[in-house]
């Protein structure tokens, strides 16, 4: 096995479930969480044995659904069996409705530096359609918390493209979040994903995908970002300077990462596997001391450059223009339409491109 510095660790617990969201998880009960947390220790004892993480990302599901003494049997587990000497980042997500001082601190004494939370919306109206279990003041507050106990390096999620959203209430929405001065900010698209409540309801005619709509919000919320020093580095993603998530960077240049807990993906060399999404399956499977997994699948080489090319692309620095020499008459036209651009040995998309970034990578994955 390869000796793995990116480590995922999926807690699939969430105090009210999003009806928008896809993501494996499921309501936080009593009972649930504590066979998790020993099941991931097991696991990262079992088979994380080669990690030497320079990153950990703990995502969700919502981490801090998890108690403090938990999250602390959590941490003291798992330093026990992986060596965290050489970590550079690592990240909690967090729900604002979860944020106390108690765990806020704990988290910071157990060396986490960064903390990712779900804002989604400033709007009170949105964020019913959301089904967000926290309100505006909240998000206020779980900040201020953050803060005190010395987070330096925070991140904010934000969704635009919520059904019956003004670009005016996505202006304020944004307006809002630069306020509280986070280092870091992810604004998706929201996507009707299959599975959910939001895809049925779209299914249904209640929904509908505004295309040209989601287009000016991606513009109009890129401009008002780097008007407030948020630099785009990736489609969704911007950073005040330094800040960009290293965790992910790895992962979209195409570096191989362990995952642990269940649904946790993970991508080893030439093996790409996945466990099962299912807490209870996971559990047992750990606790007889076999590998939980859903699917294993060999990575060609093949798959690996075009995973490489659509990650590439979605990046503001591009990719390297020879993982595109298959392809130079459709290179030379895309450049000519002003849709990528040149830059030095790389190519990358203008922000025109930007908009239309998943056509473009599977025209030039084929
Ligand atoms: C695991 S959650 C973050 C932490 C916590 N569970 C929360 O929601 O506050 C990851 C993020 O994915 C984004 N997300 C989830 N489902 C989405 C969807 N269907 N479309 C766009 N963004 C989505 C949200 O911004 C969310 O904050
Ligand atoms: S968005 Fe976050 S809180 Fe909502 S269901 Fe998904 S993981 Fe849970």
């Amino acid at each position: 096995m390869h000796c793995v510095q990116h480590l995922y660790i999926h807690i699939p617990f969430c105090l009210q479930i999003c009806p928008y969201c896809s993501f494996y998880k499921e309501i936080a009960g009593p009972g649930k969480a504590d066979p998790l947390v020993d099941a991931i220790v097991r696991e990262a004892e079992l088979f994380g044995h080669n990690a030497m993480p320079r990153t950990i990302f703990i995502g969700g599901g919502t981490p801090s659904a998890l108690s403090v003494s938990q999250l602390e049997r959590l941490f003291f587990g798992l330093k026990a069996h992986l060596d965290f000497s050489g970590i550079e980042e690592f990240t909690l997500e967090m729900n604002p409705a979860t944020v106390t001082s108690r765990k806020a601190a704990l988290l910071r004494n157990h060396g986490i530096n960064r903390v990712s939370m779900g804002v989604q919306t400033w709007d009170a109206a949105l964020l019913e359609t959301l089904g967000r279990v926290h309100d505006a003041s909240q998000v206020r507050t779980s900040f201020q918390i953050l803060r005190e106990v010395g987070f330096t390096n925070i991140n904010l999620d934000l969704i635009y493209g919520i059904p019956e959203q003004t670009l005016r209430q996505w202006e304020e929405s944004i307006r809002e979040t630069i306020a509280l001065e986070p280092e870091h900010i992810s604004a998706y698209c929201l996507t009707y994903e299959e599975d959910t409540d939001f895809f049925r309801r779209k299914v249904k005619g209640e929904f509908r995908e505004d295309v040209e709509n989601d287009a000016a919000f991606f513009e109009c919320g890129a401009a008002w970002l780097a008007e407030g020093g948020y630099a785009q580095y990736e489609i969704s993603n911007y950073a005040r300077a330094g800040y960009a998530c290293r965790h992910n960077m790895a992962y979209w240049e195409g570096g191989d990462y362990l995952g642990l807990g269940p649904s946790a993906w993970s991508t080893l060399g030439e093996r790409r596997w996945q466990n099962v999404p299912d807490t209870a399956a996971y559990v047992r499977a750990i606790n007889a001391g076999v590998r939980p997994l859903r699917n294993e699948e060999l990575l060609t080489s093949k798959i690996r450059v075009a995973e490489k090319i659509a990650f590439g692309l979605r990046m503001n620095v591009g990719l390297p223009g020879n993982l595109l020499a298959a392809h130079p008459d459709l290179v030379a036209q895309l450049c000519a339409e002003g849709l990528l651009e040149q830059n030095g040995s790389r190519l990358c998309l203008t922000s025109r491109g930007r908009l239309l970034a998943d056509e473009i990578a599977s025209a030039l994955m084929e």
